[in-house]
């Protein structure tokens, strides 16, 4: 029989998350994960169980029927357009009224075109990462719904867009994404030059330079390392507004990838994960495997042809280093687990089973208090 102090008190419900006019009943944004790791299957859930749902525009267009092997073909850049159209009518489909945003990296050549393709095709927010988004609001300008979200991953970010969008633009950002970069997955530290900070220290620090500098509220969403109601909890309990959670969702039904790559996630131990060189110059937090250990051993071997020229700057394509990074993420999520890159956060090593989003959604969110076994 349970004693009165065993008995579980439900919590109190969290509290929505607003950005601009986007309200999602949840403070939970789904991280993006390219490349199709996070399409529209998974968006369309997440938006569908409460959260604000993301899709990853990396590569969209390879591998798609757009794609240059298949009959609609067209270049790279058109196929990664027609492809984001695509999955963004999926999304919608899916999930109707929620909250649907598109990733987009500014490293990329086709990041002024994806961005303005989003927009136009009813994505309710953009997410920036991989660089800073200083003229972001020209490819958004006929678009005032849209939400603008940049991630960072330090204070010095959040004020160069901020001076820059308020001086050419006189508007400032819907909300910024913080990164913890001593959790999140894939790449770290894509919007600063030393991305050691915590983010116990950069969530207060970023709050205070926004409300008591500029006098303005903006909603800090931190990313990485977070599994449960507690950690969603502890994060706003520093002053975030919500969370984006990358790693949990890759367990789940509705995740884009092939089952192989869930099945890796779901046996993986927090052991497995490496840090490995990226053609990008960052590193990138990922799991062990064949190719993991030939990038972090910079081996001969690595396939080094650019398949796209998909990036501004790139150390395989202008250095024959390194190795092409789009390639190697597709192989993963297309089921190619020993030679392909499957980035994780730290986080992994927690998932007993492949549950639905609906599931993973109940335990960050949960008013329930979780028995003791
Ligand atoms: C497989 C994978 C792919 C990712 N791809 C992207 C991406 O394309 N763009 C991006 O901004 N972040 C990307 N990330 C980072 C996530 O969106 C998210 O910020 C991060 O994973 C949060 O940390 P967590 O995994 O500990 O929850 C990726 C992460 C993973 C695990």
């Amino acid at each position: 029989m349970l004693q009165l102090a065993q008995i579980p008190v439900p919590k109190a419900p969290l509290p929505p998350l607003k950005i601009r006019h986007h309200i999602a009943h949840y403070p939970v944004v789904q991280g993006a994960m390219a490349v199709r790791v996070s399409g529209a299957n998974l968006a369309g859930a997440v938006a569908n169980a409460g959260g604000v749902g993301v899709i990853s525009s990396l590569g969209l267009g390879l591998n798609s029927s757009y794609s240059s092997n298949q009959p609609k073909r067209g270049s790279f850049f058109e196929a990664n357009q027609l492809a984001l159209i695509e999955e963004l009518q999926k999304a919608r489909a899916l999930s109707p009224t929620g909250i649907i945003g598109v990733n987009v990296l500014v490293a990329t050549k086709d990041y002024p075109t994806i961005a303005q393709t989003a927009a136009e095709n009813g994505a309710n927010l953009i997410i920036t990462a991989a660089g800073l988004p200083l003229n972001l609001p020209d490819y958004t300008a006929n678009h005032p719904e849209v939400a603008l979200v940049p991630m960072v991953c330090g204070l010095e970010a959040v004020q160069t867009i901020c001076r820059t969008w308020q001086e050419k633009y006189d508007r400032l950002p819907d909300a910024f994404i913080v990164e913890n970069s001593k959790t999140v997955g894939g790449h770290i530290g894509t919007t600063c030059e030393n991305p050691n900070s915590g983010i116990e220290y950069l969530i207060p620090q970023i709050q205070n330079y926004l409300q008591n500098h500029l006098k303005v509220d903006i909603p800090l969403i931190a990313a990485g390392g977070v599994w449960n109601r507690s950690d969603v909890e502890r994060m706003l309990a520093l002053g975030a507004s919500g969370v984006q959670v990358g790693t949990r969702f890759i367990t789940t039904e509705e995740c884009d990838a092939d089952r192989r790559y869930k099945e890796v996630h779901l046996n993986a131990r927090s052991q497995d994960v490496v840090v490995v060189p990226s053609p990008v110059g960052k590193p990138a937090r990922a799991l062990h495997n064949v190719f993991a250990e030939k990038a972090i051993a910079a081996s001969p071997n690595l396939e080094r042809r650019c398949i796209a020229n998909c990036l501004q700057s790139c150390l395989c394509r202008d250095g024959r280093q390194s190795y092409c990074i789009l390639q190697a993420l597709a192989n993963a999520a297309g089921g190619d687990v020993e030679n392909g890159l499957i980035f994780s956060g730290a986080n992994v090593g927690r998932a007993e089973r492949i549950l639905s989003v609906a599931e993973v959604m109940a335990e960050l969110t949960s008013v329930q208090e979780t028995l003791p076994d």
